[in-house]
């Protein structure tokens, strides 16, 4: 089955996504309702604001329904098997978004389901979140012909946004901690399609160089969801990556600053940058409903 498990799933049509997604932020398709009458589970094992209420809302305003599944309310999180759920939702509704905690489960549940999958956040991929961020790129600096500088943890975040640059011939460039780089079959995948694209990814622990020249600087928190038990190593580790005025200097003047959100100020990102007039924030949140209903259009259209 079609599934979105990773921005590598959308290859060839990562580009028409962002400009769908521009077309319903429009208002495009305001007097149709092209998914009337789909329905979508939407299978919850970590917390969320944004991905919960946009994929909820971006359903309702595309005709359909979308079902609230927290796991601690479902068989799922008992013990009931994968496939039993990916097999039994597939007769109930037309597609399953999923944020869970491992990567591997969400593979064998769209594997075993009938209807496609969308990966609302795992521990290796955030693919949603990444064309909402590449949306808001577009809008605020005319095209895509830029660099994003990733300052931080080499996260399900990060991994994503590497790989929407390569393949949109974009430049990424992350400062990290040495040991927190992303993915490295990610990173492998990356360089690959970066050859072909003609973007350049770096990985360094260095801040300047990955600030230089950057047109957006992104960051995420340094402890994500499940990680609690590493929080005071992860504070320490990265202490000197804190997105500050001063780091946003060593990026171009005109530079936006952008983060997925949940942020945590004073830690990867001080308030006045994240509260300041370089920051997007609220513009890349607003976005996750438009690509939402993009990538929902997308896979659940018939
Ligand atoms: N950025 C993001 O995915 O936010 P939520 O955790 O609130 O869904
Ligand atoms: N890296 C963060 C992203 C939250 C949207 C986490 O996984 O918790």
């Amino acid at each position: 089955m079609n599934s979105l498990l990773s921005i590598t799933d959308l290859e060839d049509n990562i580009e028409n996504i962002i400009n769908l997604a521009s077309d319903f932020k429009d208002g495009k398709f305001d007097n149709e309702e092209p998914l009337k009458d789909k329905k979508l589970a939407m299978i919850f094992q970590k917390s969320s604001t944004r991905t919960r209420v946009s994929f909820e809302v971006g359903m309702y305003e595309l005709g359909g329904t979308a079902l609230f599944l927290s796991t601690n309310d479902i068989q799922l999180g008992r013990g009931e098997p994968i496939k039993d759920t990916a097999k039994v939702l597939s007769r109930y509704v037309d597609g399953i978004m999923i944020r869970a905690t491992n990567h591997a489960d969400v593979v064998e549940l769209a594997e075993e389901a009938d209807i496609p999958v969308i990966n609302g956040l795992t521990d290796v991929e955030h693919p949603c979140q990444a064309f909402a961020d590449i949306l808001t790129i577009k809008e605020h600096k005319g095209d895509l012909n830029r660099k994003l500088t990733f300052v931080g943890d080499g996260n399900n975040v990060s991994n994503s946004l590497l790989l929407i640059c390569a393949y949109l011939g974009m430049d990424f460039a992350i400062a990290c901690p040495k040991g927190y780089e992303p993915d490295k079959k990610i990173t492998e995948k990356g360089l690959e399609i970066a050859k072909k694209t003609g973007s350049t990814i770096t990985i360094t622990p260095d801040l300047e160089l990955a600030l230089k020249d950057a047109d957006a600087v992104y960051t995420d928190v340094w402890v994500s969801m499940g990680e609690e038990e590493e929080a005071e190593k992860r504070n320490n580790d990265f202490a000197k990556y804190q997105v500050n005025e001063e780091t946003m200097k060593l990026a171009k003047d005109d530079a936006i600053f952008m983060h997925c959100l949940p942020a945590i100020r004073g830690k990867e990102v001080t308030s006045e940058v994240i509260d300041g007039p370089q920051s997007v924030i609220y513009d890349q949140a607003e976005n996750r409903l438009h690509a939402q209903k993009a990538i929902m259009y997308h896979y659940l259209k018939d």
